[in-house]
């Protein structure tokens, strides 16, 4: 057990897939593992071990904002031995190039968020994917045919701003999307010298404001969780 977690050491997995929603954790769970467990409801914030193609994989949500992922993935790295956690959420897409429903592997989440500097004295405003996870998603979407886009994403303090169509940061930095954890899952994961990736469904375009509808939302995300589901068993493998 955590602070924030009830889980007992051993109920989670080494691989932890972690999408923003609770239910969301609760429905790819429910839909794509089997002999799931309940290993954790406290605040709602639901973790569920359980096995996908004999690989023992926990799925659990991050709530929103860096931090409050930095908080679960915090725990989950320095208390329960997890060796990867892989975001798996949606993004608002920065270029009208970029379609609804692309796929993008995060390379380096840029953000102005003072987590990093606030945790660990971090002065850098971006942090990379950590470890082998990202190499081991191309990988594995290039033998699924999945098509992926790898670079840069932003991961804001606020999903509300004045500058919401052009935040300097994301500017400068060519950044892709916008989305608002990778930037601390990944600061953590370089604090603990882990694994850490976040695979991005675009589900808004923030210059055509085009969206995907509440209906649609559930079905758009099962091409990155099959992705992220068939990866974790890469990575597991890896270990
Ligand atoms: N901005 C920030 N986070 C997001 C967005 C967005 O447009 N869409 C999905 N997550």
């Amino acid at each position: 057990m955590s602070v924030h977690l009830a889980a007992k050491k051993g109920e989670i997995a080494p691989v932890v897939l972690m999408p923003g929603d609770p239910l969301r954790a609760k429905f790819i769970a429910e839909n794509n593992l089997e002999n799931i467990r309940l290993v954790n409801s406290v605040r709602n914030i639901f973790f569920y071990t359980g096995t996908y193609k004999d690989t023992t994989i926990t799925i659990g949500a991050s709530g929103m904002g860096c931090p409050s992922i930095g908080i679960y993935s915090y725990e989950l790295y320095n208390e329960f031995d997890v060796e990867c956690i892989m975001r798996i959420g949606t993004c608002g897409a920065y270029l009208d190039s970029i379609p609804l429903y692309t796929v993008i592997n995060t390379e380096t989440a840029y953000s102005e968020s003072t987590y990093a500097g606030t945790a660990f004295n971090y002065r850098e405003d971006y942090f990379q994917h950590q470890g082998n996870a990202f190499d081991i998603i191309n990988q594995t979407a290039a033998a699924l045919n999945i098509p992926v886009l790898s670079g840069s994403i932003h991961s804001g303090d606020a999903f509300y701003r004045v500058d919401r169509e052009m935040p300097a940061l994301a500017k400068q930095n060519k950044c892709l999307a916008a989305e608002m954890e990778a930037f601390a899952l990944f600061a953590n994961a370089k604090y603990f010298n882990k694994t850490a990736a976040a695979i991005l469904t675009v589900s808004d375009n923030i210059i055509t404001h085009q969206v995907i509808s509440t209906e649609e939302r559930e079905r758009s995300l099962t091409t990155m969780t099959q992705l992220a589901l068939e990866a974790a068993c890469r990575i597991h493998e890896a270990l």
